[in-house]
């Protein structure tokens, strides 16, 4: 949702550093953003927009003082306006909030607060922080305990930075179900949504967990739990580099991230021995269930068949919002495998605490340190590297990795084991489709529909082209399974419309080709993917993409779903969308 940073510096002037840090965190959120920083008195400029906008606009820069808070806002309580843009301050405008979160109980606390003679000017919930602790200061309390105080009035999820020119040199950091890191340079000190955002300044980080509170000022920071106790924590140096967040050369994040994919996959497989590891520790379970949201959840579902077909067991794949409704089931003989690249998605993290009450949880995450690695009973993790781009691709790719490995491992198949390290190689092979793929691109950029349909592991391939087609150009897309399309679909194809068949040589060839057939016969387009041997889908194909002919239905999710990314990111372009921050989507959706 949004993303938030602070710091406080020793010999730099704050605001440009945050803004760089900020630009890092847009992909949380582009509706506004703002920064405040505090010299003799506290100074502010914000406004809606993306943030090269308002930078533009405002000259964000120039804000003076070596210490500051920064946000960019992805909206959830009020219009994305100049108003409700954070920074949020209290009616003297000595204090200084930023937030990501939702506090669900802010209609109260604001009548209460507007009793008592609060001024408010925005429509956001945040607004009602700095004033409850502006009421707990006027009454004597220090700033610290003035935050703790007002955490004990809200009720929701929240990381927030403070600051109040009563206590000037520092800043408060507390999370509540929102992710929050502390960043320690020399002399330097960070607090951040997340480590990207941070990088340029230090690797050295710090996890806070829920219910604890950091206190940044030019000494050192020291984190207590919300009794005010003192907690040791660790010191974690993370491997991410800084050019990790950056474009490297290429018009998007997305382009260079389906770039990265190949060495993503590869890196992930380098992690085979964790797998085996965690898998030791496993007792026999009777039952696998995968949940996840979106990308992830059609990673999840590939994890059905492999794990149906090389472990044998029964497998389900729940929706992490619908999680609730059939966790009845649920018994210690069960594994619960969370697939999530954030670690952080509200509906997967709520679905995670219901499940550690009965049954072993497993998180595979992309991000370090992220809420679901603390909270699962196992974790593996993803090297993907940082993703910056709001559409998951180099993640998925490395999720899908990850589950190939469990299960292979789970199942002890020796032969798929070695047959992995070909896929790499495979991947890049796909990536050398990229002008092809500009070409179909541009040829179908005004289309109104798409339909995408598979059969077995190219059903989540499926799907999941369509969730891309979606995302980034907003054109309307459905992913279907390819024997789904008669029992009703099929009445809206007709002449011209888009389809794209995934047919990989296989178990379903033939049924799949038989349904291209069936859209062929009503006048669709069809964009195939198959074997550079299929000569029959060729020429039911007006555009085929080839891969070679030994990748079979098994192993074809990985490369097979590279042109279909590519697909949407030119699609995308083409229409003049900006793929990295799609309207209405942010990365990590910490609201359910
Ligand atoms: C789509 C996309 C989303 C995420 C979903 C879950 O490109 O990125 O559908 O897959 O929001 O996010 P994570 O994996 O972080 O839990």
């Amino acid at each position: 949702m949004c993303g938030i940073v602070a710091c406080i510096l020793n010999d730099k002037e704050a605001a440009p550093v945050l803004l760089g840090c900020v630009r890092r965190l847009e992909y949380r959120g582009y509706d506004s953003v703002g920064i405040a920083t505090s010299s003799s008195e506290i100074k502010i400029k914000k406004d809606k927009g993306k943030i090269g906008e308002v930078q533009k606009m405002l000259d964000l820069t120039d804000l003076p003082g070596k210490m500051g808070i920064a946000h960019v806002r992805w909206a959830t309580h009020g219009l994305p306006t100049k108003e409700n843009a954070h920074p949020h301050t209290d009616c003297k405008k000595r204090i200084a909030v930023v937030h990501n979160g939702i506090i669900e109980n802010y209609r109260e606390l604001k009548d209460e607060l507007q009793e008592e003679g609060h001024d408010f000017k925005s429509e956001t919930d945040t607004e009602v922080i700095p004033h409850l602790i502006e009421r707990y200061m006027d009454n004597g309390a220090d700033l610290e305990e003035a935050t703790r105080l007002a955490t004990e009035d809200i009720k929701g999820s929240y990381a927030i930075a403070v600051m109040s020119m009563d206590e000037p040199d520092k800043i408060i950091g507390v999370r509540k179900e929102s992710p929050l890191i502390v960043g320690t340079g020399d002399g330097e000190y960070f607090i951040a949504s997340d480590a990207p955002a941070i990088l340029q300044h230090t690797n050295r980080v710090i996890y806070l967990n829920d219910n604890e509170m950091v206190i940044l000022n030019r000494n050192g920071i020291t984190v207590k739990d919300m009794d005010g106790v003192v907690i040791e924590k660790e010191i974690d140096t993370i491997d991410w580099t800084p050019d990790m967040a950056e474009k490297g050369g290429y018009d998007h994040f997305m382009l260079k991230e389906i770039h990265e994919e190949p060495d993503a996959v590869k890196k992930t497989i380098m992690e085979v021995s964790d797998i085996k590891k965690v898998v030791e520790k496993f007792p026999k379970f009777n039952r696998i269930c995968f949940v996840a949201c979106g990308t992830s959840y059609h990673a999840s579902m590939i994890g059905k068949y492999l794990f149906e077909g090389i472990v044998g067991i029964p497998t389900d794949v729940i929706l992490a919002s619908e999680f609730e409704f059939s966790a009845g089931a649920l018994d210690e003989k069960t594994l619960v495998i969370f697939i999530s690249q954030s670690g952080e998605t509200a509906d997967t993290l709520k679905a995670l605490r219901t499940a550690n009450e009965k049954a072993e949880t497993l998180a595979i995450v992309n991000v370090l340190g992220s809420t679901a690695t603390r909270e699962a009973d196992h974790v593996l993790y993803t090297r993907a590297g940082p993703e910056i781009g709001v559409a998951a691709t180099k993640t998925y790719v490395s999720q899908l990795t990850c589950i190939y490995l469990l299960a292979i491992c789970m199942g002890q198949n020796e032969k798929l084991l070695e047959e992995i390290h070909k896929i790499p190689e495979y991947m890049k092979n796909a990536l050398e489709k990229e002008d092809q793929i500009k070409d179909i691109a541009k040829k179908y950029k005004d289309a109104k529909d798409f339909f995408f349909i598979g059969r077995g592991f190219s059903y989540p391939t499926a799907m999941e082209g369509a969730l891309k087609l979606k995302e980034i150009t907003y054109i309307h897309g459905e992913g279907y399974a390819a024997g789904e399309l008669k029992h009703g679909p099929l009445a809206l194809i007709e002449d011209n419309v888009p389809v794209v068949a995934v047919v990989p040589p296989g178990e379903s060839h033939d049924r799949t080709l038989g349904n291209v057939q069936e859209v062929k016969a009503r006048g669709a387009s069809v964009i195939a993917l198959g074997s550079c041997n299929d000569a029959v889908l060729r020429s039911e194909s007006n555009d085929i993409i080839e891969f070679e002919d030994e990748i079979r239905d098994l192993w074809s999710p990985l490369p097979y779903v590279v042109p279909l990314q590519l697909l949407s990111y030119y699609m995308s372009v083409e229409r003049g969308i900006d793929p990295d921050k799609p309207k209405n989507l942010a990365k990590c959706v910490t609201v359910e």
